[in-house]
């Protein structure tokens, strides 16, 4: 098989990259592809091995310089960027991410997740009311959109009237997170990052001197055996928890729809019996993955399925494809809402296993049983198209009428 039948920046690819993964997990599960310069892992051993081994890492930083890791230093411009994301835990390794996650845990805790409930409960609602009345529309604009965006702003504080700036502040942000980032990308990730951290900022230092009841003033109070995180850090955690809190969450509920319009006896069933919602909701993440590929470096020389890797390599890790290995899942094409158990790996593993996975399970088994409740005889009304990306792989829009 050739590599050419991997391509990430194929229109293809992205709206169905699943029979090309089932032939990778067969003939080539470790692979080098050339153009982005990654290894692509795709059987669901591998990803989750990999995941868990600590010889890899979301950066190298702390252990070696980019010229030690035979990579080019990073531009000047990029710093800004860079500065932003590594002040957050997502892309450091321990020790600063262990220390990073144990402060963000204490602020951001299970209790106050859980306490949000009926906040989602009755927004969802009223979304799926409006959407419902005006006989249809754009359900990811209507709903996909709107929910998890106001969702993780009012935890955070962010007044409802400067909502409308963080869709494009994400946005441009992780486009860096796209496969080889063109000039002009790699420009807009910057500037996003810059107007981002500086509203931050502002608002930061608002709440230290007048504390609210929100996650921002209680992040900023937050201490831990004596040790706060710095300013930098807080700008940088509220930055990743606003865009990893919708980015992901948007695409699962985009894609989802679209997966039960696609298996229409599956949505009747769902219909007919809406308590199979919690279970619905796990396999629609397993069945189209809404963050298909997370990347690693290797730090030591490894071996997967035995292909020797170096260290300073790149792996991509194939979540999509490890969610639909047979070795793991009975008929894995087959979309079945009531699957259990489901080890569906969309929320990772290891220690950056997805900080907001249940709060995001809370928004989606909200929204499609508010949707659900609200338009029972919701259909397609237009084929919807998939946007370019792969890494963040959602559609554009999804019409539908009633
Ligand atoms: C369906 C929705 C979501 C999916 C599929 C998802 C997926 C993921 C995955 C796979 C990772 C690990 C990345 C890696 O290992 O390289 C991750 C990390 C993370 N996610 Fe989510 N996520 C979702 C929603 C959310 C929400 C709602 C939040 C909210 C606050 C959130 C916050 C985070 C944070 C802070 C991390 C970094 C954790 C760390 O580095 O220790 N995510 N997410």
């Amino acid at each position: 098989m050739s590599d050419a039948v991997y391509d990430p920046w194929s229109p293809e690819f992205v709206a169905d990259p699943y029979p090309v993964f089932e032939r990778l997990r067969e003939e080539r599960p470790v692979f080098f592809h050339e153009p982005t310069g990654q290894w692509v892992i795709s059987r669901y051993e591998d990803v989750d091995a990999l995941l868990r081994d600590r010889r890899l890492g979301r950066s190298y930083l702390h252990i070696g310089s980019h010229e030690e890791f035979g990579r080019r230093p990073e531009a000047d411009f990029l710093k800004p960027f860079w500065d932003l994301v590594r002040a957050g835990m997502l892309d450091v390794e321990p020790p600063t991410h262990t220390r990073l996650r144990r402060l963000v845990s204490k602020a951001f805790t299970a209790r106050m997740v859980e306490g949000l409930r009926p906040t989602i409960r009755r927004l969802a609602t009223e979304l799926a009311g409006a959407l419902a009345d005006g006989g249809g529309g754009d359900l990811l604009a209507e709903i996909a959109e709107p929910l998890p965006v106001n969702v993780i702003a009012e935890m955070l504080g962010v007044p409802p009237e400067d909502r409308y700036l963080l869709r494009p502040w994400s946005a441009g942000i992780c486009g860096m997170y796209e496969l080889n980032p063109p000039e002009e990308a790699r420009r807009t990730a910057v500037r996003a990052a810059v107007e981002f951290s500086d509203y931050l900022r502002t608002l930061a230092r608002s709440r230290r001197d007048e504390p609210r009841d929100d996650l921002i003033t209680a992040l900023a109070q937050v201490v831990d055996e004596g040790d706060r995180l710095t300013e930098d850090e807080l700008v940088g955690t509220c930055v990743l928890l606003l865009n990893a809190g919708h980015e992901a969450t948007v695409n699962a509920t985009g894609n989802g729809w679209w997966s039960l319009f696609r298996n229409p006896g599956e949505l009747e069933r769902l219909r007919a019996e809406p308590e199979l919602v919690p279970t619905a909701v796990e396999e629609l993440l397993r069945y189209d993955t809404p963050a298909p590929m997370f990347e690693r470096w290797v730090l030591e020389d490894i071996t997967v399925a035995g292909v020797d890797i170096p260290r300073g390599a790149e792996v991509a890790l194939q979540f999509a494809s490890a969610n639909r290995d047979p070795e793991v899942f009975a008929e894995p094409d087959r979309l079945d809402l009531s699957r259990d158990p489901n080890p569906h790996i969309t929320f990772g593993l290891g220690i950056h296993y997805c900080l907001g996975a249940p709060l995001a399970r809370i928004e989606l088994t909200e929204s499609f049983g508010a949707l659900l409740r609200a338009a029972p005889d919701l259909r397609l009304s237009a084929e919807p198209q998939w946007k370019p990306g792969y890494v963040l792989r959602g559609l554009e829009a999804l019409h539908v009428e009633r």
